[in-house]
């Protein structure tokens, strides 16, 4: 199993209902570590910049406007397997179809609102990683 660093957002739906120490809570209680962290308010440039594998789809828009309603907590998390563990943890992008005891199941909002993002794949999560934090931001764990 190969020693992972991946990409979590607390997304402004569930910063907004003071649900950061929640998603915090399972990510420790999990084992993953946090390795990595800023509270800061998006720019439209910043997610647009974030999201940009997504322009050409119809959500793009609203889903960027969203990311900017309010302030995220940026997190670059470390363990092993991390990226499908932090994955497994959140549960379906859509919290309708997110498994019981999911962070999304729990306390997703809607496909937007869907309270957490995650990294898919572990070149994904170098290029979202650095998009947040310099390499000396980001602290070795394990
Ligand atoms: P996330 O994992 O952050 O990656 C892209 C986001 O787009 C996704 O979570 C959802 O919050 C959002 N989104 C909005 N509408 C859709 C949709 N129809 N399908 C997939 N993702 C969507």
């Amino acid at each position: 199993m190969a020693r992972e660093r991946t990409l979590a957002i607390v997304k402004p739906d569930a910063v907004k209902r003071n649900l950061i120490g929640e998603v915090i809570r399972r990510i420790e209680q999990s084992g993953l570590q946090v390795a990595a962290a800023r509270f800061l308010q998006l720019s439209r440039a910043d997610a647009e910049g974030f999201y940009a594998v997504h322009k050409e789809r119809p959500f793009f828009a609203s889903l960027v406007g969203y990311m900017c309603s309010g302030p995220v907590m940026v997190m670059a998390l470390e363990g092993d397997d991390a990226i499908k563990r932090w994955r497994d943890l959140m549960g379906a992008t859509d919290p309708a179809k997110a498994a019981p005891g999911t962070i999304r199941k729990d306390l997703g909002q809607s496909v937007e609102a869907n309270a957490t993002h995650g990294s898919d794949a572990p070149e994904t999560a170098a290029v979202e990683i650095a998009y947040f934090f310099r390499t000396i931001e980001v602290v070795a764990r394990g």
